[in-house]
């Protein structure tokens, strides 16, 4: 059928070589306060003008497939009047719309929580389809301590992840699965790594409950890391070993591809060991889809002034770079501390 090869290509388009995901979708109060902590008032209009500043780069499309946004910027204009779906579009790149409606405490299982928003998903689908969204997002948020990730809250993201990805290739749109396992706490890589390959385990189990087409899937996981708080230090090559060893344990080798969330590492830090990742043998397409790591230069940049938007792309552009870079094993301190701004 022609529907199942437009989704399977767009989802291999989201993984082309030397391409990653721009994830710039972060919820109204999210930005809010990233914006205040820049000295930029968190206005619906400096919201509006950040994400464009970010997608307007010159030469984005080089080394970045598709940029998700949020609905408050879904539904927002450039200045020059072109919808932001429209203007990424005809940059070259794909747009993305993040659907869920956040993570919420998970009744009877303290200190888990699951993520909502299936209840009118199929028409929201269908809308954002019409107004130019090629694919969707979905976080799923699993904490590790305390003998969590428990089963029950595992199950529930992972049956959520499920339904959302078959209501996403109803609606011609492909889903990028984000089962993300947090950084937070004092845990050691190892065991990051059970309660990635646990969590990741229970998607794939009910992602083929649910007969979702994995070559019509992007799955955005989490590095395997150490705890934030766990004082253990790791090398590049130490994670990529985890990581692309704990995926494929568990993850067929028919999904479309694996692009990495940055999840609170620093911006260098990420892009190190996606590089490293360039050295193990993987049966899918690795790429970033990285959202701190690839804004909060150009934020910083930028800091609301109209004056300083080609510095905020020439920051954004210069992390793009630096992670396209890596996908093939090149990033070097070199590239790193080139003088960008
Ligand atoms: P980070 O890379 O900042 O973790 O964001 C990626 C993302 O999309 C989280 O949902």
């Amino acid at each position: 059928m022609s529907e199942v090869n437009e989704l399977v290509r767009t989802a291999a388009a989201m993984v082309a070589p030397g391409k990653g995901i721009l994830a710039a979708d972060e919820s109204i109060g999210t930005m809010s306060s990233r914006l205040e902590k820049a000295g930029v008032a968190p206005t619906e209009e400096n919201r509006r003008a950040y994400r464009e500043m970010l997608v307007t780069t010159p030469g984005l499309a080089v080394g970045v497939s598709g940029v998700i946004l949020c609905d408050e910027t879904f539904g927002q204009s450039f200045s020059d009047g072109r919808p932001f779906p429209v203007g990424i579009a005809e940059a070259g790149i794909l747009p993305g719309i993040k659907v869920d409606t956040g993570a919420k405490p998970l009744a009877g299982t303290p200190g888990e929580t699951v993520t909502e928003g299936l209840d009118g998903l199929r028409e929201r689908l269908a809308r954002y389809a019409a107004l130019g969204a090629r694919f969707a997002k979905w976080r799923a948020v699993i904490a590790i301590g305390d003998g969590r990730p428990s089963y029950r809250a595992r199950r529930a993201n992972a049956h959520a992840l499920a339904r959302y990805a078959a209501l996403c290739h109803e609606a011609g749109i492909v889903p990028i699965v984000e089962p993300e396992v947090l950084m937070d706490g004092t845990h050691q890589v190892s065991h990051c790594a059970s309660a990635t390959s646990m969590t990741l385990g229970e998607v794939v189990a009910e992602l083929l409950d649910f007969e979702v087409r994995l070559d019509g899937i992007v799955l955005k996981p989490n590095m395997v890391v150490p705890g934030k708080d766990s004082g253990q230090t790791v090398t590049p090559e130490h994670v990529a070993r985890s990581t692309v060893g704990t995926l494929r344990t568990v993850i067929p080798d028919l999904v479309a591809g694996i692009a990495f969330l940055s999840g609170g590492q620093g911006a260098a830090q990420a892009t190190a060991n996606l590089n490293a990742m360039h050295g193990q043998e993987a049966p899918w397409p690795l790429t970033f889809s990285f959202g701190r790591a690839l804004v909060d230069p150009a934020l910083a940049a930028w800091r609301g002034r109209a004056d300083r938007v080609a510095d905020g792309q020439r920051a954004l552009a210069h992390r793009v770079g630096c992670n396209s870079a890596a996908l093939e094993g090149k990033y070097t301190d070199e590239l790193e501390y080139e003088r960008v701004v």
